[in-house]
C-alpha cells in the first residue's frame, strides 16, 4: 500500500502551486504525494506535471464543493488565490472560505495559506498618506489575504501562514521590466526611493512551502515570511546593468506618480509599493533572509535569478513613464 502522505496543491499550473508540485515530485524518497488541483487536467501544464508523476484532478475555487473532492484524503493543502484574476478582494475572501470550508470538511492535517499582510493595520483608512481604494482598503490584494487569515484560525485548521515576496518574475511577466526612455536609456521604474524590495524567484516560494510540510507540527499556527534578497531600486538597477550588458538606470517615482499610470491595478500596486517603502524595517523583517535559507538552502539571489532569465526579460518601449518624477 502506499503509504505517502498526499499534498494537494491549488494552482499547480501558475507560479507559486507549480513550484510546490515540482519541489514535491523532486523529491522522490521524500514520502509525499502531489495532487495537482486545475481547472483543465487536459492543458500542456497539467499533463506535464501528470507525465512528472502527479495525480492531476480539476477543481474550480469558486465551487466549494469541486473542493471538498479535491482534499478528500489529502494530509496537506498549500492554499492560494489569484487576485489579478478578477480583481475582486471579496471574491478573494469567499475563495478562501471556500478553502478553508474544504480543508476543514476534509480533516486537512497542514495547511499552507499564502497570504500577505493586511496593511490597514498599518495604514488606517483614515490615514491620508494614501487614498483608500474600493470603499475599505488600502492595498486592495493584500488586505483581502490578510482578512482572510481568520477564516483557517476560525476553523481551528492547523495552518502555516506564509508571507510571500514579490516575484522577479514580473520582469518577465507583469510589465515591470526596464523600459526604454525617449531619451533611448533603459529605465526600471519603482516608487520605492532608497527603501529595499524583498524579492524572490517564484519558484523558490515552492521550494520553500515544501519544507515546511516536511517540518511537520513545527510552522503550524505561525506566520513565516521569504525572501531571496532585499534590494534597493539602485541595487536591482545595477544588477540588470550587469546582467543584460546595458545600462539600466533607476527611475525612483513617486506612489503618486506610479498611481497615475493607468494600467489595471495601478492604484493598489502604488499603494502596495508605498507600504513596502514606508514600512521597510517591518515588512523586510517579516521575512528573514537566514530564515529562508535555512528553510531553501537552493534559494536564488536576483543575481543568479537573472543568470538564468534575463534573456526572457522583454526590453519594451515605455508604458510606465521612463523620467525620474
Ligand atoms: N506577482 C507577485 O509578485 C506576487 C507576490 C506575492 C503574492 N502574489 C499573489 O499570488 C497570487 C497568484 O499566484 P500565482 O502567481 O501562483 O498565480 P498564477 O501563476 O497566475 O497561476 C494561476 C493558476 O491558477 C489557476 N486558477 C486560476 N483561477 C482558478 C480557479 N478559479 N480555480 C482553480 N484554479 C484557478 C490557473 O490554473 P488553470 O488554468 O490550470 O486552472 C493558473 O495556472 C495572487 O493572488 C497574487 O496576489 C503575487
Amino acid at each position: 500500500m502506499d503509504e505517502k502522505k498526499i499534498i494537494a496543491v491549488i494552482g499547480a499550473t501558475g507560479a507559486q502551486g507549480g513550484g510546490v508540485c515540482r519541489a514535491i515530485l523532486k523529491d522522490v524518497g521524500g514520502g509525499y504525494r502531489v495532487r495537482a488541483l486545475t481547472r483543465n487536467a487536459g492543458s500542456g501544464k497539467a499533463q506535464e506535471l501528470k507525465k512528472l508523476g502527479a495525480e492531476v484532478v480539476e477543481v474550480d475555487i469558486d465551487d466549494a464543493e469541486s473542493l471538498k473532492r479535491a482534499f478528500h484524503g489529502a494530509h496537506g493543502a498549500f492554499c492560494v488565490t489569484f487576485f489579478w484574476e478578477h480583481f475582486s478582494p471579496e471574491k478573494e475572501m469567499a475563495e478562501v472560505k471556500n478553502m478553508a470550508d474544504a480543508a476543514k470538511d476534509a480533516g486537512v492535517r497542514h495547511v499552507i495559506w499564502s497570504t500577505l499582510e493586511d496593511t490597514r493595520e498599518w495604514v488606517p483608512l483614515d490615514d491620508r498618506r494614501m487614498p483608500t481604494l474600493m470603499e475599505k482598503y488600502k492595498v486592495p490584494h493584500f488586505d483581502a489575504k490578510g482578512e482572510a487569515n481568520r477564516l483557517f484560525s476560525e476553523r481551528g485548521l492547523p495552518t502555516t501562514f506564509l508571507l510571500t515576496s514579490f516575484y522577479w518574475e514580473n520582469l518577465i511577466h507583469f510589465g515591470m521590466g526596464p523600459k526604454r526612455g525617449e531619451d533611448g536609456n533603459l529605465y526600471f521604474t519603482l516608487p520605492m526611493g532608497d527603501k529595499k524590495l524583498p524579492g524572490i524567484a517564484s519558484e523558490d516560494i515552492g521550494k520553500c512551502a515544501y519544507a515546511i510540510f516536511r517540518k511537520g507540527r513545527e510552522f503550524i499556527g505561525k506566520t513565516v515570511g521569504i525572501a531571496g534578497e532585499h534590494l534597493t531600486g539602485g541595487q536591482m538597477a545595477a544588477a540588470l546593468t550587469k546582467a543584460l550588458g546595458q545600462e539600466v538606470r533607476y527611475n525612483a517615482v513617486s506612489p503618486e506618480v506610479f498611481r497615475g499610470f493607468g494600467f489595471p491595478g495601478a492604484e493598489d500596486l502604488g499603494n502596495m509599493f508605498q507600504f513596502k517603502r514606508d514600512f521597510e524595517s517591518v515588512f523586510c523583517g517579516a521575512r528573514s533572509l537566514v530564515f529562508s535559507k535555512a528553510l531553501n538552502p537552493a534559494m536564488q539571489t536576483f543575481e543568479t535569478w537573472l543568470a538564468e532569465n534575463g534573456d526572457r526579460i522583454p526590453i519594451e518601449k515605455g508604458s510606465l513613464r521612463a523620467s525620474g518624477e
